[in-house]
Order: structure tokens, then C-alpha cells, then sequence
């Protein structure tokens, strides 16, 4: 039998919009000055349509280069009338050059207040062709509708890293790590801040976070640290975590290492805060069921952890495992494990949609693709990046 997707018209997604009253966006995201973008489009990468104007600027001030962007327009395709699922918007550098490729239509959401905002300035710019929405792509499945291309950028935006949020060692600033801070409304989790998590969790807890999410060979030595300076005063910064991360770790190892004592640290916790993986899980599980025939799902990773699940995942659809039987309880160990980087490409029939769906997946990328050396060169932000493309054949 075949799964009937309700299709909302984009019309029903901007009354969605409209119903997202301002005080759910922060009020905190500046309103920034316009640049001046003056690329013109002369091409779909599907050939079927083509856009030939001078492409509108961003309504806003962007910090973040989109990595792997010529990569993600090549593998996504967009057609003409087509409609497309931004699952992780960022500045929308993705949407804005989907938008101007082909005369089509974006859905964009993200769980960072501050991210929706200028989607919704960005909308402007593109009257009824672009839907911005506060939404977590760990529930993708709640919109009700299915795409002809769904692209997922994971992690952290540069704007974000920059922010006085936390996520970076480098900053001091207030230990937080939520990427939606705001308190949440009624479709969004409410996350645990970072501060939370190391003053109150217990050290076994602690211990077992580092290591699963952030593979912390010292995470023993840490969490004891962690745990005596907590007992006198909270750790309450980034610095303060720094300090204690860095008296914990052996000397001779922190004056080898090529990375900083506390990336590890920093990584697990923003891992665990957000619940990156399993919104990852959940975000894969639905989106290979909402493709239309011939939609990719593209993905874009930035550590072996997110990537070897993503890889797992696209290997089992195409391979005839039952895609819920992919996640076991040391998943997350396994899967950084037993990352390696070829493909085989396969096209076989499955029943993707707990056994009563029949689709077909094809593997687009027989091998993970990783960003050229001149864009390393240009954006070194981009050198741990892994794309690999699905596509529902039918
Ligand atoms: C790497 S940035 C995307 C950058 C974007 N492709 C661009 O070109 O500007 C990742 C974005 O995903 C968002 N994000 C991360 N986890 C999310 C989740 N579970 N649900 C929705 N958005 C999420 C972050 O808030 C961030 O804005």
C-alpha cells in the first residue's frame, strides 16, 4: 500500500510562520546591516530551470562560509516548483543558493531563535517562496509533509561559535551551550544548560559523556578535578571549566597535543546539551520517509560520531536492513569504531517505513566527499567536513 503524505500547500507553512508571535524569536538577534551579494544564476544543476537574474542580497550581516556549497547544489539538484527542506539553516547560505538556482521552493528551520530570525528576513526577500520555522530537525516528522530534497549542515554555525554562548574554549563567557536558549515553546525541548550538567551531574555520569561523546582518554583525572573545584565554588564559565581541564590533564600530554586540552571537554558537553546525536537519529529516521520519489537527503557532518551514523543509516536503507534495528545501546562507540570511508553503491527494494512502505534507496555517494583543498585553504572551518547524498528512487 502506499503512504499518502499530507501535503499542506506552503501557503498553510507561512500561516505556521505568522502563528510563531514575535516573542518567540529573541529579541536578542541584532538586526544587521545588508551586504551586498552580486552573483547572478544562469543555471539549475538539474537543467530543467533556470533562474536568470541577479540573485537578491542577504538581508543581513552573515560570519559563516557555508561549506561544501557548490556540492550540496550538485547533489540536491533543485528543479523548478520543486520544494526543499532546509533542516539546519544557520545564515542560509544553503537556502539563499537553492532559492537561486531554480525557481523553487524552501522550507528552512532551526532550533536557534536567533537563526530563524533572519530566515525570516530572508523570506522577505523572496516573497512566497521561503517558509522559516523554529523546529528541531529531530521532529521533522511533526510538519506533516514530504520534500523533493532534504539537506541537513550539522553543528555549530560560525555565528554561533562566536556568541557569548559558550561553545568555544576560547571565549570567556557564561558555560551554556544551548543552542536554543530561549525558553522553549511548545514544540521544542527544553535543554539542560552546560553549567547544569557539570555542577550537578554526578562524576560517573560526567565520566561516561566525555568518554562517549568526546572519546576523553582523561576523563577520570578531569571529572576529579572537576569535582574538588565544585566542591569550594560552581564552575560558572568557560574559563573556569579550562582551568580545571587543563590542571587535570598530564602535562607532558598537554604540551604534545596537537589539539587544546579542553576540545574534547567542550565537544561532549555541546553533544550531550543539545542532544546532537539523537536528534541526528531521529532526523534521519524521518527524513528518508519523507522524500518524494527521486528526493535526496543530503548530509554534511563534522565528526566521526555524527558521520559513522549517518553512513550506517544510509548503508542499511540501501542494503535491506530494517532501519530501526540500527540503533543499539553503545551505538554511538560502535559507530566511531567502525568508521571508514568507501561505499558501495546499491539499489535495492526495501520496506523503509516500519515494514509497510516500499521504497527504494540508492546510495548517490559511493565514497564520503570531503571539501577540495583549495576550500580548506579558503575556509579552514571546513576540513573535518563529510557529505554523503541518498536518494528514494522510488
Ligand atoms: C553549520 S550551521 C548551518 C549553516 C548553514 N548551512 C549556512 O550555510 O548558513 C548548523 C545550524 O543547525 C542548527 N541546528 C543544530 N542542531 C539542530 C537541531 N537539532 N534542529 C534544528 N536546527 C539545528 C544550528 O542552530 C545551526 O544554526
Amino acid at each position: 500500500m502506499q503512504r499518502v503524505f499530507r501535503l499542506p500547500c506552503l501557503a498553510l507553512n507561512a500561516g505556521l510562520l505568522c502563528q510563531l508571535s514575535k516573542h518567540h524569536i529573541a529579541h536578542s538577534c541584532q538586526i544587521q546591516r545588508t551586504r551586498t551579494c552580486t552573483r547572478t544564476c544562469t543555471r539549475s544543476s538539474s537543467g530543467s530551470s533556470s533562474v536568470s537574474h541577479t540573485a537578491p542580497s542577504f538581508p543581513y550581516e552573515r560570519v559563516h562560509e557555508p561549506v561544501l556549497l557548490s556540492e550540496i547544489i550538485e547533489y540536491l539538484a533543485p528543479q523548478k516548483d520543486k520544494v526543499y527542506l532546509d533542516g539546519t539553516f544557520g545564515e542560509g547560505g544553503y537556502t539563499k543558493r537553492i532559492l537561486d538556482e531554480a525557481a523553487c521552493h524552501v522550507v528552512a528551520i532551526d532550533q536557534d531563535p536567533c537563526a530563524v530570525d533572519k530566515a525570516r528576513r530572508l523570506a522577505e526577500v523572496y516573497p512566497g517562496r521561503l517558509s522559516a520555522l523554529w523546529h528541531e530537525f529531530g521532529k521533522i516528522g511533526t510538519l506533516e509533509r514530504s520534500f523533493d530534497g532534504i539537506v541537513l549542515d550539522i553543528g555549530l554555525s560560525s555565528s554561533q561559535l562566536a556568541s557569548d554562548r559558550g561553545f568555544s574554549f576560547q571565549r570567556d563567557c557564561p558555560l551554556d551551550m544551548r543552542m536554543s536558549s530561549t525558553a522553549a515553546h511548545g514544540s521544542l525541548r527544553r535543554l539542560i544548560p552546560a553549567d547544569v550538567v557539570v555542577n550537578q551531574f554526578s562524576g560517573d555520569k560526567l565520566n561516561s559523556i566525555f568518554k562517549q561523546f568526546g572519546q576523553e582518554r582523561f576523563s577520570r583525572l578531569i571529572v576529579k578535578e572537576i569535582e574538588k573545584r565544585r566542591a569550594k565554588a560552581p564552575i560558572m564559565t568557560t574559563h573556569q571549566l579550562v582551568d580545571a581541564v587543563v590542571a587535570a590533564v598530564p602535562k607532558r600530554y598537554a604540551r604534545e597535543a596537537t589539539l587544546h586540552p579542553a576540545t574534547r571537554v567542550f565537544q561532549s558537553l555541546r553533544i550531550y546539551v543539545n542532544d546532537e546525536l539523537g536528534q541526528l537519529q531521529s532526523a534521519l529516521a524521518s527524513a528518508t520517509r519523507m522524500l518524494n520519489p527521486g528526493g535526496r537527503l543530503v548530509v554534511v557532518s563534522f565528526h566521526s560520531l555524527e558521520d559513522a551514523i549517518v553512513k550506517k543509516h544510509f548503508r542499511a536503507l540501501a542494503e535491506e536492513q530494517p532501519a530501526e534495528l540500527l540503533f543499539e545501546e553503545d551505538e554511538y562507540e560502535d559507530a566511531a569504531a567502525t568508521d571508514t570511508e568507501t561505499e558501495t553503491e546499491t539499489d535495492t527494494e526495501i520496506y523503509s517505513d516500519a515494514g509497510t512502505v516500499p521504497c527504494v534507496f540508492r546510495l548517490v555517494t559511493k565514497r564520503v566527499v570531503r571539501p577540495s583543498a583549495e576550500e580548506i585553504e579558503r575556509n579552514p572551518r571546513s576540513r573535518s567536513a563529510k557529505l554523503r547524498t541518498i536518494e528514494r528512487v522510488k
